[in-house]
């Protein structure tokens, strides 16, 4: 196996920091290598926005209400940004680009953009021995998140990143069996492989070494599902211009 897969097979959510800086080599490299990911159409439809004032670290923080987008190494926010590859356009060119810049399909386009450019810098950080937290905690007051970073019309904020040196090691959480979540040339229901994952799921909840439970991932996933979350979502990402047809 070669360190690049196994940087990827070792990865956990670290939510525990020390309390060092990541170094500015550090971050730069981070930064160069999301930056590296494939992107739609050369769009580069995303932005990242590095948090260094503690005030508004501490703001993130109460939005999401977890303590670790406050106490790390570094904090990124990652947004889609459809507001760049338009920005020097004629107000006549502008105003034909806007019914397509609206859709669904950029709305896509640029969350994804921002989801392999985030990924990238995940891996980044981890070869190099930090850990990471993604945040999709800030999403509960999208509006206070957007405000706060000043974001223009076609930028909304999608979710954080917490990145350093980690202060505990969690256990490694299991993933799906690969026969749940790979099939060739049709989709198949694979049930046998999700119940052997809830039993095996069952087994680590009881025997993790913090928050044990009794749980499996099928109830995990109907509990989350059955509660509404978020439903101010919609009307913030329209009103910024995404997602309107
Ligand atoms: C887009 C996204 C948003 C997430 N948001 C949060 C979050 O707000 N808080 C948190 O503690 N973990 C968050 N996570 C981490 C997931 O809970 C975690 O990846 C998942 O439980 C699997 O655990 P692992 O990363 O340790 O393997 C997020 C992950 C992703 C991909």
């Amino acid at each position: 196996m070669n360190s690049t897969i196994e940087t990827i097979l070792n990865h956990k959510s670290i939510r525990k920091f020390k309390d060092t800086a990541i170094t500015h080599h550090q971050l730069d490299l981070i930064i160069r290598a999301a930056q590296q990911a494939s992107t739609s159409s050369y769009m580069m439809a995303y932005t990242i926005i590095g948090i260094t004032d503690p005030t508004k670290k501490a703001v993130l923080a109460e939005v999401s209400g977890q303590p670790y987008v406050k106490d790390n190494g570094h904090l990124l926010v990652f947004c889609a940004d459809l507001h760049r590859p338009t920005k020097q356009a004629s107000e006549e060119d502008f105003s034909q680009m806007t019914e397509n810049l609206e859709n669904s399909e950029h709305f896509l386009v640029s969350a994804i953009d921002a989801a392999l450019a985030a990924q990238n810098a995940a891996i980044a950080a981890e070869s190099m021995g930090l850990g990471i937290c993604y945040l999709g905690s800030l999403r509960n007051n999208l509006g206070k998140v957007d405000e706060l970073l000043s974001l223009p019309k076609h930028v909304i904020p999608l979710f954080g990143m917490a990145i350093g040196e980690p202060a505990h090691g969690p256990d490694r959480k299991p993933r799906l069996p690969k026969q749940a979540v790979y099939f060739e040339n049709e989709y198949q229901e694979h049930d046998e492989s999700i119940n052997q994952f809830d039993e095996q799921m069952a087994t680590y909840y009881q025997s993790r070494s913090s928050n044990n439970r009794a749980d499996t991932w099928t109830k995990q996933m109907h509990r989350r599902f059955a509660k509404t979350i978020r439903m101010d979502v919609t009307d913030l990402v329209q009103k910024k211009g995404f997602n309107k047809r």
